[in-house]
């Protein structure tokens, strides 16, 4: 393995978590359709393996935001870069992200798609690391709870590195 990485999440452990968050939403959504919006690029791993296991009418849709700051620290300035393109109004939509630590992204894109006026609007994150909480924020679906650890793979990346990994893996650049 590249770098110095050691397994946090295997793939067989992530694909457990993903299966559950699958069958969770499909239960909550029994009946109706949902849209999936991922948050690129981090979370379009995440996305197209839980798409697979939501047995709902199911469209995705994407957003992409910048946050400022250093590779690994977010500095608390989120940005819009590329919005949905599907109306969101009186429509059931599932926030898809890739990891929820400061809460800062999920805090920008909650007012930002609320104002859009769906009739639901959930959050699902793979990965939540509590303990780096800066707004009060959770998520309604989550895979997997992680310490305050820096970790890559599975779409997650450290300077746009690394989102291929089938593992998700702590990372350090110390040695
Ligand atoms: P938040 O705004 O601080 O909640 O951060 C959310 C974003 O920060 C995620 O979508 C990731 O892009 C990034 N991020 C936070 N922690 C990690 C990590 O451990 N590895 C890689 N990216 C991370
Ligand atoms: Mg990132």
């Amino acid at each position: 393995m590249p770098h110095n990485m050691k397994i946090l999440l295997s793939r067989t452990q992530i694909a457990d978590g993903v299966a559950r968050i699958g069958q969770q939403i499909t239960r909550d959504f029994a009946g109706e359709s949902v849209i999936l919006v991922g948050v690129l690029k981090g979370a379009c791993l995440f996305l197209s393996d839980l798409a697979r296991q939501i047995e709902l009418d199911a469209t995705f849709d994407f957003i992409a935001v910048r946050s400022y700051g250093t590779q690994k620290e977010s500095a608390g300035e989120v940005q819009l870069i590329k919005d949905v393109t599907t109306p969101l109004e009186d429509k059931n939509v599932v926030l898809v992200e890739d990891i929820l630590d400061t809460g800062l992204t999920f805090s920008f894109l909650r007012k930002l798609l609320l104002a859009r006026k769906p009739r639901t609007l959930k959050f699902a994150a793979l990965l939540d690391k509590p303990s780096r909480r800066q707004m009060p924020v959770q998520a309604d679906y989550v895979g997997f709870q992680i310490p305050d650890e820096f970790v890559v793979g599975y779409g997650l990346d450290y300077a746009e590195r690394f989102r291929n990994l089938p593992d998700i893996c702590v990372f350090s650049e110390d040695r």
